[in-house]
């Protein structure tokens, strides 16, 4: 089935965070040939591509958004013949294989950095008013005085992207993962790397800047030049068979500046995050699917939709439990466009809330007291002790032994078979990740929506059991359904006409 050049339209993507995915060599993190050893269950599951966060040599001062060598893996996740053959054995399952591409900002181990190569980072002798994105100054003086960028970790130094070495470097790490075959890149910062002429002040002090100034363009983000570079990858990407593709992870202030990083030109899709930040009610639901719906034409190319990732609270938490959870899940598989999982989700894992503070990894706690550790934390794979983990580099809370994928693999009604139903229907209705959508009249708190001719979506997010009027044969629901036509609260239902 490889082949289908536009197969990241309606692609269902699996994000791995490889340090908490599954460990081979059992030393307590994640590594490549664990994430090979699963590719059974993946395909089980029913994922056309896999989206590997950083594998690359790291110190891990950002859980590896810190690369030190774009062009190895770092021996605690294996090497390059590791990744070789997950690639052969991915391709051999018809699993499209995506990797994380970091270039706003290297690691401070990096060989550049460790050279004194000042002219590749952004060095001044003193520092503007910019922040870091995990707090505090954007600065850090060394030695001689002068000062350093970073946007993210003081270990994180950004690159200068003025400078054509650092963008020859980069067109070379593309063709160096391309030609070990694989099929897209999932661009990290993407509305990063070019940053306003002559770096001025924002001119506002109280909170984190990047999220205060909300409409407004940052003097770091989001700068015209930043198109420049895509227009210079486009091609290389192009020039390989098969359909390689780019997702971008860009934060910008609107759908039509969204819309400026998506097209032949540049890049083929971006995160919609709205969709992630939505709250569980039919009206917000809504709002952000019109919303997108209107942004995918403006580009022309389908949205895409994510729930859960390495950065934010899990959609169980973040959605007040399993349940809504579920519902949202089979909303978003409802949807035109692809869809991007996170590992874990699956199981219906919430968010470990009540990680030690000594334990926890994260810059941006250590720095704003903010933690993304919670929704890294290894996945159950077996009831037994241990769930499958020798001594993980985060605690797996017990309780979790009830979520495992062993735990879930035989109860029809588990998440884990929730997920590969609604996958496999997916697959047997191609109308349901591509085709047109029609919203449908509902009551107060439900909404319902026509995918193609005859395939209904019906979610409701009320207090209430929901009666509607949809005759039709129930494909899947979210949970136990009640009496016909009658959906309880926090419920989806997918309906054949
Ligand atoms: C976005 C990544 O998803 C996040 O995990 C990381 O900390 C920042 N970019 C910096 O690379």
């Amino acid at each position: 089935m490889l082949g289908n050049d536009d197969w990241w339209r309606d692609a269902v993507v699996y994000q791995v965070y490889p340090r908490s995915f599954a460990d081979a060599d059992g030393d307590g993190t994640g590594d490549l040939a664990g994430v090979r050893d699963r590719l059974g269950y993946l395909s089980e599951l029913g994922v056309d591509a896999i989206w590997l966060s950083p594998f690359y040599t790291s110190p891990m001062a950002d859980g590896g958004y810190d690369v030190a060598d774009y062009r190895d893996v770092d021996p605690m996740f294996g090497s390059l013949a590791d990744f070789d053959a997950l690639v052969a054995d991915a391709h051999a399952r018809d699993i499209r294989v995506i990797v994380d591409l970091v270039p706003n900002h290297s690691s401070d181990r990096h060989p550049w950095f460790q050279a004194g190569l000042r002219e590749r980072y952004i060095f001044r002798d003193k520092p503007n008013d910019w922040e870091s994105i995990f707090g505090g100054p954007a600065w850090t003086q060394v030695e001689d005085g002068s000062w350093y960028l970073h946007l993210f970790a003081p270990e994180q130094p950004d690159l200068n992207w003025d400078n054509p070495e650092v963008r020859a470097e980069f067109r070379g790490i593309l063709r160096f993962w391309l030609d070990r075959g694989v099929d897209g890149f999932r661009i990290d910062v993407a509305h990063g790397m070019v940053k306003a002429e002559g770096l001025p002040d924002v001119g506002q002090k109280d909170g984190p800047q990047a999220e205060m100034l909300g409409d407004e363009q940052v003097p770091y983000f989001d700068q015209d030049g930043v198109h420049e570079i895509y227009r210079e990858w486009r091609p290389i990407l192009d020039s390989y068979p098969g359909g390689r593709m780019a997702v971008a992870e860009a934060w910008v202030s609107s759908p039509e500046r969204l819309a400026r990083y998506i097209g032949p030109q540049e890049l083929h899709q971006a995160f919609n995050f709205e969709f992630m930040m939505a709250d569980f009610h039919a009206k917000s639901f809504r709002a952000v699917i019109e919303k997108s719906l209107k942004e995918a034409e403006l580009v022309g190319a389908p949205t895409t939709w994510v729930l859960s990732n390495h950065d934010k609270p899990r959609h169980v938490t973040r959605h007040g439990g399993l349940a809504r959870a579920r519902a949202a899940t089979l909303l978003m598989l409802a949807l035109p466009g692809s869809a991007y999982l996170y590992n874990g989700e699956e199981l219906g894992l919430p968010e470990v809330l009540d990680l030690p503070d000594e334990l926890r990894q994260d810059p941006a706690f250590l720095r704003r007291g903010q933690s993304r550790d919670g929704c890294r934390v290894p996945l159950p794979w077996t009831s037994a002790d241990g769930l499958g983990w020798r001594d993980p580099w985060l605690p797996i809370p017990a309780e979790w032994a009830e979520l495992s994928a062993e735990a879930q693999q035989d109860d029809p009604g588990s998440t884990l078979n929730l997920y590969r139903a609604a996958l496999k229907l997916r697959k047997r209705h191609p109308a349901l990740g591509g085709g047109t959508l029609r919203w449908l009249d509902s009551p107060k708190d439900v909404l319902a929506i026509e995918r193609d001719p005859g395939l209904i979506v019906v979610l409701n997010t009320g207090e209430e059991p929901a009666r509607v009027d949809l005759p039709g044969e129930v494909l899947l629901s979210s949970g136990p359904l009640m009496e016909d036509g009658v959906i309880p609260p926090d419920t989806t239902v997918w309906l054949q006409r």
